[in-house]
């Protein structure tokens, strides 16, 4: 575990956008498809983060099917509404979450229209009340789609972390959403391989039971890192299920792998360019 607070700037977003004042960087958590483990992977990053010391956020953006509630263990939190009209943030873990799950009915929230969608994200992202956070987390929707791409073209992203399972039909997936990051000028930090090795709680005999070696591809064709390996782990699944993310388990196996993840978030972030625009001082009218 870490002992000394890392130390977090801001990074540069893409041209056009402003970074949002009091948060220092988003890093969006995506996938190419749903079910690999993406929620799992975010929440445990940023309890892992906020081990650190440091100030963090996590904006769930799955509309069709928020699970941060759950993997927080408090599904009936409700925001209150500030008076200056801003939500109030669930603080748990020690760090700050708002989802689409505290304001909306699961179902209702299927039939809307992506114009509507779009809006209502906006809204939770520059309506709450984070306060100072060095990183927030974007839990994104699975796929490519126009809500990710909007999310992307409008939200100020610092750049990404891509989750992924080790079969090949899975990185076909993950080509599309690096793509997707690319073509929005949004740098990824690495990609995460969820689910990789599990081992017979029996006899111990260790299986690839999503195939194995794929994820090196990754590097020889996008060039990029691969964060860290998960085993698929009945814990982690246990954990979700009871609200209490595996990474709060500092000396725990599996809670130092993201411990590890987050140092390695932390590492690659760094390497960013740094967001000069706040010293450039705003010209006014006379
Ligand atoms: N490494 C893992 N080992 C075991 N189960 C996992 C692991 N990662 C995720 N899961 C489980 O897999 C299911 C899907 O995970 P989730 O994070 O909701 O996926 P996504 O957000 O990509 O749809 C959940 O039941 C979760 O507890
Ligand atoms: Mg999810």
């Amino acid at each position: 575990m870490n002992t000394i607070k890392p130390k977090i700037i801001a990074h540069r977003v893409k041209q056009g956008l402003n970074r949002i004042d009091n948060i220092k960087n988003i890093i969006a958590v995506s996938s190419g498809k749903g079910g690999v483990g993406k929620s799992t992977t975010a929440i445990n990053l940023a309890v892992a983060l906020a081990k650190t010391g440091l100030n963090i956020g996590v904006l769930d953006t799955d509309i069709y099917g928020p699970s941060i509630p759950k993997l927080v263990g408090q599904e009936s939190y409700k925001p209150e509404v500030s008076p200056n009209n801003k939500f109030t943030p669930l603080d748990v873990h020690d760090i700050k979450v708002m989802s689409f799950g505290f304001l909306v009915d699961r179902n209702q929230a299927t039939i809307w229209r992506g114009s509507i969608v779009n809006k209502a994200l906006e809204q939770m992202l520059f309506d709450t009340e984070w306060g100072e956070l060095d990183i927030l987390i974007l839990d994104l929707p699975p796929g490519t789609g126009d809500i990710q791409l909007t999310m992307g073209q409008k939200f100020p992203i610092t750049a990404s972390v891509v989750v992924t399972t080790p079969q090949d039909i899975a990185l076909i997936d993950v080509g599309k959403s690096i793509a997707m990051f690319e073509k929005l000028s949004i740098p990824c930090l690495g990609v995460v391989e969820n689910m990789a090795v599990h081992t017979c709680s029996n006899c111990g005999h260790q299986e690839h039971i999503f195939g194995n070696g794929a994820i090196d591809k990754i590097k020889e064709i996008y060039n990029l890192d691969k964060l860290v390996s998960l085993p698929l782990d009945m814990n982690i699944c246990t954990n979700s299920e009871n609200g209490t993310p595996t990474a709060l388990k500092t000396e725990n196996a599996l809670g130092i792998i993201y411990n590890e993840l987050a140092n390695k978030v932390i590492e690659n972030l760094a390497k960013l360019p740094k967001d000069y625009s706040t010293l450039i001082p705003k010209v006014q009218a006379v």
